[in-house]
């Protein structure tokens, strides 16, 4: 594992946008895992001024986002497809057919686009570099705490904590969906590289119960101990509870 805490957020998005800018000049058809929330945010205004300063070149570029919610279709400025297309896409000549979010809007068969999309994650040959943020129950994705982790893409009722957390994107509480479509542990521990970022104090206990050296599911993140290639970088307010930085 690579580890790195930073000082401040804008060195954690300058850093995370550079490992990101890295791979994208290795492999110009890199399979890129992205990430939504507040968290990442940094690092995509970044990528977006790297493009701008013809620095990167998304046209062979392939994504595929963690998760989605349901019952948000893409035009609703809280839904992950509208987050991505004005953090990321709407910026940079990355081409349409190339970006995948789960999507599921009521009614539409679940259990077949779960299955679709990681067929389609096998298919562009499996995740090259996969972005993630920390929620502050220690879930990545929308893959929560629990008894069971399910590997592969899948319907997920939302904890308590995530709506919780989520609710301050929207105007009340109520209106946060209580499902989404997430990726699975699975998939996403067969990425070849993983970068988890996370800012804050709010996520040092999630930290620190995520890199104790326990692999626990009450706390997803704690899968990501075992993969061989992961980068973890963090700033200081959020290592404030690991042993190793106090
Ligand atoms: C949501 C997303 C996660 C994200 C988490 C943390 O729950 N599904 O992928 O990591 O929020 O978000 P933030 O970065 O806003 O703290």
């Amino acid at each position: 594992m690579e580890f790195y805490v930073v000082d401040s957020y804008r060195e954690l998005s300058d850093k995370a946008a550079n490992i990101v800018a890295e791979e994208m000049f290795h492999n110009k058809n890199a399979v890129l895992g992205l990430a939504t929330g507040s968290t990442p945010e940094g690092m995509y205004a970044r990528l977006v001024k790297m493009y701008r300063e013809s620095k990167l070149d998304f046209a062979s570029i392939v994504t595929f986002n963690l998760d989605e919610y349901i019952g948000l279709c893409p035009e609703h400025p809280r839904s992950y497809h509208y987050y991505m297309n004005r953090n990321l896409f709407d910026h940079v000549n990355i081409n349409a057919e190339n970006i995948n979010i789960p999507c599921c809007s009521d009614g539409w068969n679940s259990g077949e686009i779960c299955r679709e999309y990681d067929r389609k994650i096998i298919n562009a040959g499996g995740i090259d570099l996969q972005l993630l943020g920390l929620g502050v129950n220690g879930h990545i994705g929308f893959n929560e705490p629990g008894q069971h982790l399910q590997a592969q893409t899948h319907l997920v009722n939302l904890a308590k904590e995530t709506i919780e957390a989520n609710s301050r994107f929207f105007d009340t509480p109520d209106e946060v969906p209580r499902q989404a479509i997430t990726m699975g542990v699975g998939s996403i521990m067969h990425s070849a590289k993983i970068l988890l970022m996370a800012s804050g104090q709010n996520k040092a206990p999630a930290i620190r119960e995520s890199f104790s050296g326990l692999v626990s599911t009450k706390t997803p993140a704690s899968l990501l101990q075992l993969h061989r290639d992961l980068i973890l970088l963090i700033d200081k307010e959020a290592a404030s509870l690991l042993d190793c930085v106090r």
